[in-house]
């Protein structure tokens, strides 16, 4: 008999286009837990879009509004969460996340990620607003943030190799089963039905 309690919180990171908001929706759903987003709360809090946050006020002032909602989101346990694009580029973020938390980094073509992202809206997105080719701008950040996201990462799925949604929903919940104090044993239980 194992004491793996469990109720880690598995936390999806990557790129904007990467699907971090649609499958941990999906694998909060599977799992019957809490689904957090960063961007959410930020905007939430503070009754604006991001884009009018960067527009307003800045990108510094978003990325500090980020931490803070990173720290909240990080703190309970047996949720899941999806983060925005540049969360994992701060260390403090990062290590409050994995305190509590597995990171799973997610990635893909970025031609397919330029699309996805352009296709639900720069609202969220005011990196790749602007006149300038979004696959360009998506292939600066991803060097840009290669270190980061890679020293931050338990596990690394690419989202765009023809995998459904179901399918990669399945992939994440079934790798956070074989991780130690992740799933509780009602989960597991669900997970194996
Ligand atoms: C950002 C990604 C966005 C949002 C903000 C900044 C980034 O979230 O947080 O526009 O720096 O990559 P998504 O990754 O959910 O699009």
């Amino acid at each position: 008999m194992s004491d793996d309690a469990g109720g880690r919180n598995i936390v999806l990171g990557g790129l904007m286009g990467t699907g971090k908001t649609t499958l941990a929706r999906r694998v909060a759903f599977r799992l019957g837990r809490q689904w957090v987003d960063t961007d959410e709360l930020v905007t939430q809090r503070a009754g604006r879009s991001i884009a009018e946050i960067f527009a307003s006020e800045g990108e510094q002032a978003f990325r500090e509004a980020e931490r803070l909602a990173v720290a909240d989101a990080a703190a309970p346990a047996r949720q899941v969460i999806s983060l925005g694009g540049g969360v994992l580029l701060d260390p403090d973020n990062t290590r409050a996340l994995r305190r509590g938390g597995v990171v799973v980094l997610l990635t893909g073509d970025l031609k397919v990620l330029a699309d996805r992202a352009s296709r639900s809206g720069v609202r969220r997105r005011p990196l790749l607003a602007g006149d300038g080719d979004p696959v360009q701008r998506l292939r600066e950040l991803a060097e840009q943030r290669r270190a980061a996201y890679e020293a931050a990462a338990d596990h690394v799925v690419d989202t765009t190799d023809g995998r459904s949604v179901e399918q990669l929903t399945r992939d994440i919940v079934v790798w956070a089963a074989a991780q130690p104090d992740v799933l509780t044993p009602e989960e597991r239980r669900v997970v194996a039905a």
